[in-house]
């Protein structure tokens, strides 16, 4: 089993996301960039020392089969999007999820620039979110995000693949998603009902009792349980993300897992509802404007990739983007390379 990319090591100050789509055409260039990913990162990253710069780098279900011959994970699929009576989660294009993590942006920034050179005509950025840690973690809402993340052991079993898939064993799967808050609406919330909301206290970030906790909180909600009894665990690295010129303030919602069927469960229950809820409430107030599935294959992936899926132009090269201009339809968030 391949050693996984640093996805369980703790969340830092900076973090930049770049999501792209591959052009017809360019999955040599690609590959070219994966193999030369560790190299760059090191590059980048001896030069700002401290700065602990990791670039972890996912591959979405379409482009695996443009890229790579031969086995696919068994998970890796499109993600599907849901729809409840009220709020949706649009599933959106990306061929590349780019999650650069770092103690200052600069470092950061640097890499995602040589990046976006060495991708230049051969495919475009359809997302770049900054985030940025805020106060004692928390989100824009005023809340601590990511306390109950699994720890140790528990970590590597909630996120990594194991023996159950083991060609790809040490890779993990990820769903990210944008959600933007609608922050007048929640800040007319009193504190103690947007504790009702999320199930925990806002200042001390305590879980609510039992009796207390309202069965359409976010936690409630995402208190999942499988068929033997054990709870679904996932890794959460979400950050905050916000501009205050466009009025966008948001959260990043990132979570790595062994299967991408367990976040797909808490999503389904957030957005479609359960037996006792509607829907998750926090959906009342953040709209979900991305969804995406990644794999995210081991560290020795890169330095070995499979063999090609087909000779440059041949059928899988076929493939045309959904979105002509690379845009996602969601304002100032896009951006292509293309001039
Ligand atoms: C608007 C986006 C989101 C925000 C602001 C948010 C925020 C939070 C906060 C504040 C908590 C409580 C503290 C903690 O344990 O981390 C939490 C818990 C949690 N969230 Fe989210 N979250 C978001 C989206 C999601 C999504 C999309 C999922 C899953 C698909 C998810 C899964 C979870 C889980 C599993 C927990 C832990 C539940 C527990 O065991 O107590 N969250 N989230």
């Amino acid at each position: 089993m391949g050693a996984p990319q640093p996805i369980l090591e703790p969340l830092t100050p900076a973090a930049l996301f770049l999501v792209a789509t591959i052009d017809a055409g360019g999955a040599d260039t690609v590959r070219d960039l994966l193999a030369d990913l560790p190299g760059l990162r090191r590059s980048v990253g001896f030069r700002v020392p401290g700065a602990g710069l990791t670039c972890l780098t996912s591959i979405g279900s379409t482009a695996w089969d443009r890229l790579f011959a031969g086995p696919k994970p068994a998970g890796l699929h499109e993600f599907p999007g849901f729809a409840g009576p009220l709020h949706r989660a649009p599933a959106t294009p990306g061929d590349l999820l780019f999650h650069l993590k770092a103690e200052t942006h600069d470092a950061c920034f640097e890499l995602a620039t040589a990046l976006g050179d060495r991708l230049d005509g051969a495919a475009r950025f359809v997302d770049q979110t900054v985030g940025f840690r805020y106060f004692e973690q928390r989100d824009l809402l005023g809340f601590v995000d990511g306390t109950e993340n699994p720890e140790g052991a528990a970590a590597g079993s909630a996120a990594v693949i194991g023996p159950e898939d083991p060609e790809f064993a040490g890779g993990s799967y990820v769903i990210v998603q944008k959600y933007l808050h609608a922050m007048p609406d929640w800040r007319a919330l009193p504190v103690a009902e947007q504790e009702l909301v999320i199930g925990r206290t806002k200042l001390e970030d305590f879980e609510l009792a039992e009796e207390i906790k309202p069965p359409n909180s976010h936690v409630a909600v995402n208190t999942v349980y499988d068929a033997a009894g054990a709870q679904l665990q996932i890794v959460r690295a979400n950050m905050p993300f916000g501009s205050v010129a466009d009025g966008e303030f948001g959260t990043y919602f990132v979570g790595y897992t062994s299967t991408p069927e367990k976040v797909e469960t808490m999503l389904r229950r957030m957005f479609e509802g359960t037996d006792a809820a509607s829907h998750d409430r926090i959906l009342d107030f953040s709209t979900a404007v991305t969804g995406t599935l990644f794999f995210t294959p081991p560290e020795d992936f890169f330095d070995r990739l499979p063999e090609p899926a087909t000779a440059e132009g041949g059928p899988q090269e076929q493939i045309i983007d959904p979105r002509a201009d690379g845009s996602l339809g969601i304002g100032t968030l896009k951006r292509s390379m293309q001039p």
